[in-house]
């Protein structure tokens, strides 16, 4: 007897309807009409196979590129429906005869590198663009073990915060030990031990700025949510109001950011930048760069492509580089980071699996003041109780 259970998805056919009802523009495309709830068969439990019910997920920004075909129509690609959903935390109820790490009632997050490369890279990402991958907005799903890592549930977080980081977090650790890695090659930690560093973006970004805060660094988060700046206030994280420079729509916001930048370091300006959103944000992240900076990003939200004067970036010896998410050993590292450095800002409602599609359009609109996370188990197993 098939498994069914049920699960959003996102179909080409949808997709086209909203797109032509939005006039051929993305921006206007209503994404809450796009992922819909639909029936999934589970495949049978395989000998490495963990079932999961799945209690808490967070939006993920993937999922508006794909409900609005911004970057490539991922859906039809997937053969005109694709069940999306990259990170989950949920709980083991039954497992494969081969499964070692877990056993039913585990709490586990799961990551989402598809397939990684020999050096552990993901080459595809899970329920994006790597096939037959099914997401995990879903009331149960099968997985393979090596995709879940045990939720860490004595971190000092609660549900909702751990729900927030299995793709967040990955991703911030792993710009974090890049971007420092690459200015360590030029500057030694015995030649300067505090660096200037810079975060731009959402989820990715504050936690980007956790990190470098909890090793002392003087950390810069800025954005145009102030409920988001003033929550990175409390770990010494100092805000910039980006709606100030009129999110660097022209030259002199830009000029105007870089002269407020050099007033706060000194004149030093940014040893290290993550942008995350590329497009005139990568502009005012490549201004604001010191000599020897790094700017990073794991984003390309605003522009696919990037300009700039390689010769000015090679006079002041800065690196720019463009990540993707993290290897399975570096999500297991970030895991272990849970509540010591990484107290994700949750928006301030936790949405009901019902609204899922409402969620997404939240965020399409860009109104939710912190990550956004949706309740999907009605009932939570007494593990977790305490933690709600
Ligand atoms: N490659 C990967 O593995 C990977 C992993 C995670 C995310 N990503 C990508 O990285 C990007 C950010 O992800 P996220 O999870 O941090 O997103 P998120 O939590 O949804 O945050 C997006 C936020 O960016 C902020 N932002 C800052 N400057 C902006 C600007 N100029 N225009 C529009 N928004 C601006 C907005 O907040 P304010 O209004 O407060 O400024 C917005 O809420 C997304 O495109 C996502 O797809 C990639």
């Amino acid at each position: 007897m098939p498994t069914m259970t049920r699960a959003y998805s996102i179909t080409a056919e949808r997709l086209a309807a909203e797109a032509e009802a939005a006039g051929g523009d993305p921006s206007a495309i209503d994404v809450s009409k796009v992922v819909a709830l639909d029936d999934l068969e589970l495949r049978d439990l395989g000998p490495n196979d963990v079932q999961l019910k799945i209690l808490a997920v967070s939006a993920e920004h993937n999922i508006d590129h794909a409900a609005t075909a911004d970057t490539i129509n991922i859906a039809e690609a997937r053969g005109g429906r694709m069940f999306p959903g990259n990170s989950a935390l949920g709980e083991v109820i039954a497992v494969g005869r081969d499964v070692t790490k877990f056993v039913d009632g585990d709490i586990v997050v799961t990551h989402c590198n598809g397939e990684p490369d020999e050096h552990g890279f993901p080459k595809r990402i899970w329920a994006y663009d790597m096939p037959d991958s099914i997401g995990w907005y879903s009331k149960e799903a099968v997985v393979e073990e090596w995709q879940l890592i045990k939720a860490p549930l004595d971190c000092g977080l609660d549900l909702w915060e751990m729900a927030a980081l299995p793709l967040r977090a990955p991703t911030a650790y792993h710009l974090w030990r890049r971007a420092l890695g690459m200015y360590r090659v030029k500057v030694p930690y015995e030649r300067q031990a505090r660096l200037n560093v810079l975060s731009f973006g959402g989820g990715v970004g504050e936690l980007f700025c956790m990190l470098a805060a909890a090793e002392g660094h003087n950390t810069f988060f800025c954005a145009g949510s102030k409920e988001r700046r003033d929550a990175l206030e409390e770990f010494g994280i100092t805000g910039i109001d980006q709606k100030q420079f009129n999110r660097f729509a022209t030259r002199d916001d830009v000029k105007a950011f870089s002269k407020e930048v050099k007033r706060l370091t000194d004149g030093e300006g940014m040893h290290i930048v993550c942008d995350m959103l590329r497009g005139p944000v990568f502009e005012a992240g490549l201004a604001v760069a010191g000599r020897c900076g790094v700017n990073v990003s794991a984003g390309w939200q605003l522009s696919q492509v990037v300009t700039y004067n390689s010769t000015i970036q090679s006079v002041k010896q800065v690196t720019i580089d463009h990540t993707h998410y993290e290897t399975p050993p570096g999500c297991d590292a970030a895991t272990e980071l849970y509540g010591s450095v990484f107290k994700p800002t949750i928006h301030d409602e936790v949405y009901s699996f019902e609204d899922l599609p409402r969620c997404f359009k939240e965020m399409h609109d860009n109104t939710q003041t912190g990550i956004p996370i949706i309740r999907v188990a009605d009932e939570l197993p007494d593990s977790v109780k305490h933690l709600v």
